[in-house]
């Protein structure tokens, strides 16, 4: 099976774990794209449920598939949000942000009483790092914050390239209005230590590493779905 079809058998796998009349937070990224197309159709059907999108583009697509969307001040507790991730090791720690919206994800997220994670067997790790780390960043004193992360990296022994993502001829911009640094660090031993040093840093505004928020992860193999736990 190619990486598509995978996606595809993780969101199939997954919409079986969504109720009717659920409160959902709907994820952003490829393999967010096929659950957001599968729960349009059982939308279509008469399921009812209601989504706050992580993004722009998945609001875009929930409305063009008539999924009801709402946004988080409406429906501030969710049941069940859906989401990938760029990187997942064993204790369901994660990497996400390799779309931009790793801010609004975190959020959402947080606000569910549960998370499950769906992709391909390509993004299980024994150790996150591999995939550079998102950080999102405010626009204003982005070079004092990046010089603070690299700060901060180097007196956890992590180092690496810290690079400006960029759209075009200018900085992406997060549907938040903030910078992202792709941070290369590598392997990283402790991420909760870093999670802790990211988040100590004023211009920090969020940053990829979800840890202790995912609840199961759907990872499609070409031999079959394998389900983790933390
Ligand atoms: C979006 O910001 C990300 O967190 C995505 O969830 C993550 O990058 C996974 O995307 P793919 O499903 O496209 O690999």
């Amino acid at each position: 099976m190619d990486a598509r079809q995978l996606k595809v058998k993780a969101a199939e796998t997954a919409l079986g774990y969504v109720e009717n009349g659920m409160r959902l937070g709907i994820g952003t990224g490829s393999t967010a794209r096929e659950f957001v197309t599968l729960l349009g159709e059982k939308v279509a059907q008469g399921f009812d449920v209601a989504g706050v999108p992580t993004s722009e583009a998945t609001a875009r697509q929930c409305l063009e598939l008539g999924i009801p969307v709402k946004s988080l001040d409406e429906m501030p507790e969710l049941d069940l949000t859906i989401d990938g991730a760029d990187e997942i090791d064993p204790s369901l720690s994660l990497i996400k942000g390799g779309g931009g919206a790793l801010l609004r994800e975190k959020i959402v997220a947080s606000a569910s009483n549960r998370m499950i994670v769906i992709a391909d067997d390509s993004k299980v790790v024994e150790k996150l790092g591999a995939f550079p780390l998102p950080v999102e960043v405010m626009p204003f004193g982005l070079e004092a914050t990046r010089l603070k992360i690299e700060r901060y990296a180097t007196e956890l022994g992590l180092s690496g390239a810290l690079n400006l993502r960029r759209s075009g001829d200018g900085p992406f911009m997060t549907d938040g209005g903030h910078y992202i640094i792709d941070a290369s660090f590598g392997r990283i031993p402790d991420a909760q230590a870093l999670s802790d040093a990211l988040n100590s840093i004023p211009g920090v505004v969020e940053h990829g590493l979800f840890i202790n928020i995912a609840t199961l992860a759907i990872v499609a193999t070409d031999s079959g779905i394998r389900t983790l736990k933390p």
